[in-house]
């Protein structure tokens, strides 16, 4: 199977905007940085560019509190540098992708503003109000992802307003057919200005119960787990009907021909397929996050690419995620040596690999000092908060990292005097490098990008091994979790040539039967 969608035999990049590049010197990231940024894009060899939220917000979470679906934040830019930015793109052969947050306005969006003035107000029913419980307080047990009651009481009119996140976060009523069709034209709006395609916020969400019913407890919520999972979200999210509403979506975007849909999808994986939608009418890519939820270890991991395939619609096609601005980064939970492990992983396994800014330099926690935290859900459950995996993007040596001229949003990790863009592109031992050559691999060897997949049983517990195939094409890929080195049996009759080592080094390589993987090291070998 040859497949030519762009976003199928792509790969996609995630820009935190904030974090990226500062072109005005104020300390945040903005359009203009990332258009400036575009051609070390196109150098690494990525296909796409997902952009965090950039539309007119208070920022209450950074930007996922939307008061404008259809105009730019002054702090990121104009709607002409975004114009630039996708003409820019567009010219690198860059797709643009678009953050969509449609589950939930800003408490600022006009239509909040209307639907809360009056229980008659003709916008009231775009939101979700209740009447207290009987005791007055909210009307039943659901709670905000980021702690506390999902239940605000409006003083003046008297009824609870409903929200998943923040209070700052009023969810929209994606029952009334009129927020589906503002939403829809939103996304036109977007789509006529040239934008490749959406990835769609907490997607899940979109529709709740209809009779509000108490979600149930969960009995194994422990005290250190944030709050939300005191219950199991059963009744607040991933009901049935959210399904018609991504076909709908889908069909806006497909009026305007390969336009992608990724949908946001934090479930497990029977029922994140239910988000392909029936006939394939759902979201192309429902975000598959099974790699940061996995122990990092071969077994767990081969076990969930095992799974992951089998459970996949007919004709559903596999994505890959390791981080985004929500999770701890990869090499902070695993270490840089496999953080390595994981980038090969990631750009080898069938489906679309989306990668998150700064990965590709091996990005380790960064420590936030609690006077520079900015994250409200760290504010309000201290030690779940995001600010360690928001930091700048670190470009070259020097006191700013060549991302701004002023101090930062957020503080630089420690090491940025040399993990950053220009000390690390031509070193050839690099992570740096890793990326790039493993994204030039997969854009000259089809059997990577669209080839079949198959698990090899080397019966060594420290090594995933496996085969990617098209044609007559053949690679190994062959993983080392472990720290200890170890012979590789290969079959005898076959030559292998190494097309890549995680460490550098060895490509050219060439032998027949058994070869030695290094520990933490991990090979693509072509086989003939
Ligand atoms: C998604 C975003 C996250 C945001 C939340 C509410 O999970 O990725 O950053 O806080 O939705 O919009």
């Amino acid at each position: 199977m040859t497949e030519t969608v762009w976003w199928k035999r792509g790969t996609v990049y995630q820009v935190y905007p904030r974090s990226f590049q500062d072109s005005n010197g104020d300390g945040v990231g903005d359009l203009a940085g990332i258009t400036r940024r575009l051609d070390y894009l196109a150098w690494l060899g990525v296909d796409a560019v997902w952009i965090s939220p950039v539309y007119p917000s208070p920022m209450a979470d950074y930007g996922y509190d939307v008061a404008d679906y259809c105009g730019i934040d002054p702090l990121f830019g104009s709607l002409s540098d975004f114009d630039e930015l996708v003409a820019q793109a567009h010219r690198r052969k860059l797709k643009v992708i678009l953050d969509f947050v449609p589950n939930h306005t800003s408490i600022a969006h006009p239509w909040f503003t209307e639907a809360r003035a009056s229980r008659e107000n003709p916008r009231r029913d775009w939101y979700i109000w209740r009447d207290p419980g009987p005791d007055g307080g909210p009307p039943n047990n659901w709670l905000s992802n980021f702690g506390g009651p999902a239940w605000t009481l409006d003083p003046a009119t008297g009824q609870y307003y409903y929200h998943a996140f923040l209070r700052e976060q009023p969810d929209l009523n994606w029952r009334n057919p009129a927020v589906r069709a503002a939403m829809y034209d939103a996304l036109r709006f977007w789509l006529e200005r040239g934008v490749d395609g959406f990835r769609v916020d907490v997607i899940w969400h979109l529709i709740k119960d209809d009779s509000f019913r108490d979600n149930p407890a969960n009995p194994h919520f422990a005290e250190h787990l944030p709050e939300i999972n005191r219950f199991h979200q059963v009744y607040s999210a991933d009901r049935p009907e959210v399904l018609d509403v991504i076909a709908e979506m889908r069909a806006v975007l497909r009026a305007y021909g390969e336009r992608v849909l990724i949908g946001e999808i934090y479930l497990p994986l029977e029922r994140l397929m239910a988000y392909y939608g029936p006939d394939l009418s759902g979201a192309d890519m429902p975000f598959n996050f099974q790699l940061i939820q996995t122990p990092w270890r071969a077994d767990a991991v081969q076990e969930l690419v095992e799974n992951y395939e089998a459970g996949l619609p007919e004709g559903g096609w596999p994505n890959w995620v390791l981080g985004n601005h929500d999770q701890p980064r990869i090499s902070a939970r695993i270490g840089e040596e496999q953080a390595r492990i994981a980038a090969m992983l990631l750009l080898t396994l069938r489906g679309t690999p989306t990668l998150y800014y700064g990965d590709e330099l091996g990005l380790g926690h960064v420590p936030i000092p609690p006077e520079r935290v900015r994250d409200p859900w760290e504010l309000n459950e201290p030690g779940h908060g995001r600010d360690p995996e928001r930091t700048p993007m670190q470009w070259e040596p020097g006191p700013r990292a060549g991302f701004s001229t002023a101090e930062p949003w957020l503080p630089l990790s420690p090491d940025h005097e040399t993990r950053n863009v220009e000390c690390l592109q031509d070193m050839p031992g690099s992570i740096l490098t890793l990326y790039r050559r493993l994204l030039a691999l997969r854009r000259e060897h089809p059997a990577l990008a669209v080839g079949s997949y198959r698990t090899l049983a080397l019966g060594l517990p420290d090594i995933l091994a496996y085969e990617r195939s098209v044609g007559d094409a053949r690679l190994r890929v062959i993983l080392n979790f472990g720290t200890a080195a170890h012979e590789i049996p290969l079959p005898e009759s076959e030559t292998w040539t190494v097309l890549l080592s995680s460490r550098g080094g060895r490509a050219g390589e060439r032998g027949a039967g058994r070869t030695v993987l290094g520990g933490a090291e991990g090979l693509i070998l072509m086989q003939s």
